[in-house]
């Protein structure tokens, strides 16, 4: 069989791989993405519900998770949000704020894809779709590749694109960790992150409702809304705290986290003492989420009928539900993985392993992972020029 020579094979053709190829090639070297997938840059095609949250205006590394909270600072800092804002404006892709700072298309996240293959045809990288690698060797000089066909490519440099392990369905796999082992280099815990939890039958009747919260998990808080589902808890404020969640931790909700529910039922009591508690917190809440309260309390009898004692109890159980969860949905439905690579083991302003040199790490599958809310792709993006300008 034929044997290709790259200066650059770069394994992942999602947001880091295609980002790192941009730069990689800029540098006159012969670039190659591999992807066992159909079609490049499947997970930016499905972000954001179809309109890829591609960054956010205040990313700072205090937004990201990491062993070492340190090593996401200097990529983060040499390729920020705004640069990335700066090449979508230059590719003429409208985009608006949603919320906090979540940068959003306007149309839809196929034209992040479109750009960034742009921008690697600009610089002559090629792309090869259907295409896995099978072994990575090291060679006296550079790395041998054997791919899924047979053929075998030669690259100076190898780098490790290939995501975290949520959603197997679309084409994630643990071939990264499994390439860093290989290299002697150490796998921080990965679990699911950014992912429902799971308790049972507990929230069915409350299916599809949504209300604003605060949810809290060791010392960490998130205010944004939270959605019940049939299999438990989700929406942001959930998805958020997720990342700060260990099996067996309570989490802390407060469905009040703009004012004060005390002051709110006794305002009410002066004004109203004779309608029945549940009509007044079905006031204050969601109709559902305010009988299930009712239920929940055991509250029942008027307003006027309660002290301030057992309104105090009330607006307790309402700013800090305690809840345990069973468990999460898993890398089924999670939007990332926490954990992977060892930063260690990596350089942080090339992302090269500091153990063999022409390997890098970049993406998802190394040990840093952003709160939800384009922080994830900002990682992405950054790493991913980290690697390109230092090949
Ligand atoms: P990514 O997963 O993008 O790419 C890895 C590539 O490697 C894939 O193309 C895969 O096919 C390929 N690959 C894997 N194993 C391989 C093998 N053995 N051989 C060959 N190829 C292989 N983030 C954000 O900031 N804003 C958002 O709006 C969203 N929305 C969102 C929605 C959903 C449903 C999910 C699942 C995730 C998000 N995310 C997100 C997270 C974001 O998608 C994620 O963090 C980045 O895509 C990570 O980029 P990477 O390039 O590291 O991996």
């Amino acid at each position: 069989m034929a044997q290709d020579r790259f200066e650059t094979v770069i394994l992942g053709a999602g947001a880091a791989g295609l980002m790192c190829a941009a730069y990689a090639g800029a540098n006159g070297g012969r670039v190659l993405v591999i992807d066992h997938a159909k079609a490049a840059g499947e997970k930016i095609r499905i972000s954001g519900g179809g309109r890829c949250n591609f960054t956010n205006m205040y990313a700072a590394p205090a937004n990201f998770l990491s062993a070492n909270p340190h090593f996401a600072k200097s990529a983060l800092a040499r390729y920020t949000q705004w640069d990335f804002v700066d090449l979508v404006a230059r590719h003429g892709i409208a985009y608006h704020e949603k919320t906090l700072g979540q940068l959003f298309c306007d149309d839809t996240a196929k034209d992040i894809i479109r750009m960034l293959l742009d921008e690697m045809a600009k610089v002559g990288a090629e792309l090869r779709l259907h295409t896995s690698v099978t072994e990575v060797a090291k060679a006296d000089t550079g790395f041998t590749l054997t791919l899924s066909n047979g053929q075998t490519v030669k690259a100076q440099n190898v780098v490790v694109a290939t995501g975290g392990k949520s959603i197997p369905k679309m084409g994630a796999t643990g071939f990264g960790y499994q390439i860093a082992e290989q290299f002697d280099h150490a796998i921080t815990e990965t679990r699911p992150a950014l992912v429902p939890l799971t308790f049972g039958d507990t929230f069915k009747p409350l299916a599809g409702v949504a209300t604003p919260t605060r949810a809290s998990c060791n010392g960490t808080a998130f205010d944004e809304a939270l959605l019940f589902t049939h299999r438990g808890l989700s929406g942001p404020a959930i998805l958020q705290i997720s990342s700060f969640w260990r099996e067996g931790d309570a989490i802390l909700l407060n469905l009040f986290p703009d004012s004060d529910p005390y002051e709110t039922l006794r305002q009410r009591r002066a004004e109203a003492g004779r309608k029945s508690i549940a009509t007044v917190l079905a006031e204050m809440l969601p109709n559902r989420l305010a009988s299930f309260t009712s239920d929940r309390l055991a509250l029942t009898g008027n307003l006027a009928d309660y002290s301030d004692a057992k309104l105090q109890d009330i607006a307790r159980e309402l700013t800090a539900w305690q809840l345990t969860p069973a468990g999460s949905e898993g890398y089924r439905t999670a939007e990332v993985t926490l954990g992977g690579v060892d930063t260690a083991g990596l350089n942080s302003k090339t992302m090269e392993s500091k153990s063999v040199p022409g390997l890098y790490f970049i993406g998802e599958v190394v040990d840093v992972t952003g709160w939800l809310g384009g922080y994830n792709f900002q990682w992405a993006w950054s790493s991913g020029v980290a690697a390109g300008t230092a090949i």
